[in-house]
């Protein structure tokens, strides 16, 4: 459809309609709140955070700090954000809304027509708009160069109070086959869509007024530092016979176990905590976009297109979600099927916490036999926390037949319940036992609070590794999912790892998200001695005491050995695996 009609604003943002009132009021600053740079924070061309929003660091500062604090000012400041507060900053930008307000009067809405001549423009940008509101997106032609490739690189903006991506759009013409159309194909998303639609008279008013500023160089964006895959080795010197080991005791999930932990940085460990707040607070500023994500998203596509790659959800991958690019990539990293013989006796693995099933379709397609244990969706009570159906296992696995689902003694598949891991435990000796044991285990409760994720994770994990060691091989190999290892409960799992197997590490993969704390244990070489024995004995004692209750409602037990600092080996490589990535993590969610 062509727009020939009037147009509401010339400005690069648009402002959103009445319709859009919400419950911030947001849509109320209609009239006020014409979307142009200096007046809207949440514009593509406007994002600057406050220089007030500087904090004075809570605890003393280290070099590493002060670096990650003072290096704010170009280089190492929040590329999304920092990206959009340059472009607000250009000169153009500033003309355009001098001339914005030069002839925009309060009661006088200049209309497309008049906006063409008082600009002096022979023709207007935009040659046409076309929604496609069931899909919540739209192809604007357009005639001018400039506006395609200032579009294109920009990659987001703010149309009608609403996040879109932006990307060029080619196409043969249909009435004159040597005409190519170009323009730029804008989508928001049909689920958008329903919730605050975007019109086409927003969208041919912002593309308008792009042809008003000029090429923008400050568009350019560099990552803070190179996407790579970093791996960490750990190791002990010492037998756990000669450390301490204790009986498990409850204890508080708070922050301070975790700046207290055997890092020794909690200087570092609040540095991103604050870091992370102010970015929260910046995403929460008043008014905020509907499908802020989209920002999020097309910033870490451009700076680390590696990071959160989805599965084939996401039309990238080969995977059938995004947790099979990580095993994956893991994989071939640490060369986990290396050596491997698929199809002889014992070439089992076993995917616990597993659904709803990528790791054990990668392995299948690799020619291994597996079982798979995770959480039954509606298990758990309603007002606790409870697996949801998109965990359930895919219907193709359950139907694979080198593939068996156990549920555990009660059938819930929750392995916090000990008389599960006891019954899974026993079904897979019985099989023959497994060589491989890979577990993603997690879950994004709401009502986790912030940053202590790692610890009401804490007694999943303890359970994965004990079932691991319940039914390896001699010599088997284990992946497992962990988050922040700030805490000394986690630590002294971590050194308990590292007496079961020969080789630990712990991997960052590159399609893990780079600014979160996921990272995964690669641990191969099963010792099946009788250090393990003790250990696994210590492991159950520790899961018992949990009573199979909920993360919820029993988040966190005491470490099972404290005396870490004994080994020289162990501590030294823990603080810097846990400093390194925590520096890096801070890195990249900082915003001035
Ligand atoms: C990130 S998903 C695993 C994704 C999986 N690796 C894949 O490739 O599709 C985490 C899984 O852990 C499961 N889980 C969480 N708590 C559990 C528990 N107590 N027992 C068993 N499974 C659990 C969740 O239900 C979910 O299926």
């Amino acid at each position: 459809m062509t727009i020939e009609s009037e147009a509401p604003c010339v400005a690069p943002c648009t402002p959103r309609r009445q319709k859009d009132k919400g419950e911030h009021g947001e849509m109320g600053e209609r009239g006020e709140h014409v979307n142009h740079p200096e007046t809207n924070p949440r514009s593509p061309l406007l994002f600057i955070p406050s220089p007030a929003r500087a904090r004075t660091p809570k605890t003393p500062q280290t070099p590493e700090v002060r670096d990650l604090q003072s290096a704010s000012t170009v280089k190492d400041s929040d590329p999304c954000d920092e990206r959009l507060s340059k472009l607000s900053k250009l000169p153009q930008l500033s003309r355009l809304n001098a001339n914005a307000q030069e002839f925009i009067p309060a009661a006088h809405v200049p209309t497309a027509l008049r906006v063409r001549e008082e600009s002096n423009l022979k023709e207007p940008p935009v040659i046409s708009v076309r929604k496609m509101a069931s899909k919540g997106c739209a192809i604007v032609l357009l005639r001018s160069e400039h506006v395609i490739e200032l579009a294109a690189r920009m990659a987001v903006a703010v149309i009608d109070g609403v996040c879109v991506e932006l990307r060029r759009h080619s196409r043969r013409s249909k009435r004159d086959q040597d005409a190519l159309e170009l323009g730029i194909f804008v989508a928001w998303g049909h689920r958008v869509e329903r919730r605050a639609t975007v019109s086409e008279e927003a969208l041919e008013a912002y593309f308008n007024g792009l042809s008003q500023v000029s090429d923008p160089q400050a568009l350019s964006y560099q990552p803070p530092f190179q996407e790579s895959l970093l791996l960490f080795p750990l190791s002990s010197s010492m037998s756990c016979m000669s450390l301490k080991i204790m009986a498990p005791q409850l204890a508080e999930a708070t922050g301070q176990v975790l700046l207290d932990g055997p890092h020794g940085r909690r200087d570092l460990v609040q540095t991103l905590w604050d870091a992370k707040l102010q970015l929260d607070e910046l995403w929460n500023k008043p008014p905020p976009p509907k499908a802020r994500s989209v920002m999020q998203r097309v910033a870490r596509d451009q700076l680390f297109p590696h990071s959160g790659k989805e599965g084939k959800e996401g039309k990238e991958g080969s995977h059938e979600n995004r947790a099979g690019e990580k095993l994956e990539e893991l994989a071939q990293a640490v060369g986990l099927l290396d050596g491997m013989q698929p199809g002889v006796v014992g070439a089992r693995f076993l995917d616990l916490c597993g659904g709803p099933g990528a790791w054990s379709q990668y392995l299948l397609q690799m020619n291994f036999q597996g079982f798979g244990f995770t959480l039954r969706s509606g298990a758990g009570s309603e007002d606790d926390w409870q697996a949801e159906q998109k965990d359930d296992w895919y219907p193709e696995l359950l139907r694979h037949p080198n593939w068996h689902a156990i549920w555990g003694a009660d059938g819930t598949g929750d392995l916090l319940k000990p008389e599960n891991l006891q019954h899974a435990s026993q079904i897979l000796r019985a099989a023959g036992g497994v060589s491989i044991c890979v577990a993603d285990g997690g879950f994004s409760d709401k009502a986790i609070p912030p940053n202590l994720l790692e610890l009401y994770f804490f007694r999943l994990f303890l359970a994965e590794v004990l079932t691991a060691a319940n039914c390896l091989l001699p010599g088997g190999r284990f992946v497992c999912k962990l988050y922040s290892t700030f805490s000394a409960s986690t630590s002294a799992l971590l050194f308990l790892i590292t007496r079961l197997f020969e080789d630990v590490r712990i991997v960052k993969p590159m399609s893990s998200r780079v600014a979160g704390p996921e990272r995964y244990l690669y641990a191969s070489g099963f010792r099946a001695n009788e250090e393990a024995e003790v250990i696994k004995r210590s492991l159950w004692s520790c899961h018992v005491y949990g009573a199979g209750r909920s993360p919820l409602q029993l988040p966190l037990l005491t470490p099972l050995v404290v005396d870490l600092h004994k080994d020289a080996a162990f501590l030294p490589q823990l603080q810097h695996m846990v400093v390194t990535l925590c520096m890096r993590q801070a890195r990249i969610v900082r915003c001035k």
